[in-house]
């Protein structure tokens, strides 16, 4: 099977050399984990590599995007002038959308900013898509639906030929049931714990579903540093 890099090399040696082509990830974690990092190392690579990419950004204005790529040496904005990357604004239309409720009444609310007519104009030929968060779109749906609509949106995008990162934040994530997960082809979940031996709370990645990937199931550490993320050797790696 053919892979998209990752963007960050070590993870990309975890999974047999980066996310299957043409397929969907999700990445699910808690505030601050650094889903979004994991977002920007895979725009990044793919826009040095050649690829076209889109970023559905939910939560986010895109200059602040572009800043924090910025700042941990992901310089986007020459890929944003070129229209190599194209970055979907959708917080805007949201609380456009909310405002007009809020004046108007219920019936004037954009309902959900649709999302999947967003992915149904993903041009052609764009190859890398990232959507973070798309927790913010499940939050009044039926269970039924929302499954309905992931995979639709899941389906819509591999047809394409796109190889989606799926980014949602774990209230949501949770709220669905965790029904996510099933729908697309591999899942990494990112958090925050306490070492028990050093009392210090540190970052883990673990990788709990990828088909068609030979995975451990070690838990992997890494930290965010000015250059992104970056993961310790574990100790069967040191030695
Ligand atoms: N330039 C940087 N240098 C070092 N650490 C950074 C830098 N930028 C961000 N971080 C760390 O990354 C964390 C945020 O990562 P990120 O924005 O990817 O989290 P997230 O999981 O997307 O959070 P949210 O759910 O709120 O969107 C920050 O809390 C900070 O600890
Ligand atoms: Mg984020």
């Amino acid at each position: 099977m053919e892979r998209i890099p990752t963007g960050i090399a070590e993870l990309d040696g975890k999974i047999s050399g980066g996310y299957p082509k043409s397929k969907a990830m999700l990445i699910t974690g808690a505030p601050g984990t650094g889903k979004t990092i994991f977002g920007l190392h895979f725009l990044y690579r793919g826009c040095t590599d050649g690829r076209k990419c889109t970023l559905i950004a939910t939560e986010e204005m895109p200059e602040d995007i572009i800043t924090e790529a910025g700042m941990l040496g992901l310089d986007l904005q020459p890929y944003v002038d070129s229209g190599q990357l194209i970055i979907e604004r959708v917080l805007e239309t949201r609380t456009e959308s909310t405002k007009m409720a809020a004046q108007f009444g219920a019936g004037f609310e954009v309902t959900e900013m649709d999302i999947l007519e967003r992915v149904q104009s993903v041009p052609g030929d764009v190859e890398v898509v990232v959507i973070d968060n798309i927790g913010v779109f499940s939050l009044d749906l039926s269970i039924k639906e929302f499954r309905n609509k992931i995979d639709t949106i899941n389906h819509t995008l591999c047809s394409k030929g796109c190889t989606t990162l799926f980014i949602m934040d774990e209230t949501a994530y949770e709220l669905t049931h965790r029904l996510a997960e099933y729908s697309v082809y591999g899942s990494i979940k990112l958090m925050i714990k306490e070492n028990p031996y050093t009392g210090r709370r540190e970052r883990y990645l673990d990788i709990p579903k990828m088909r068609g990937t030979d995975i451990s199931l070690e838990l992997s550490e890494f930290h965010i540093a000015s250059e992104g993320i970056i993961f310790r050797k574990s100790v069967k790696e040191i030695e």
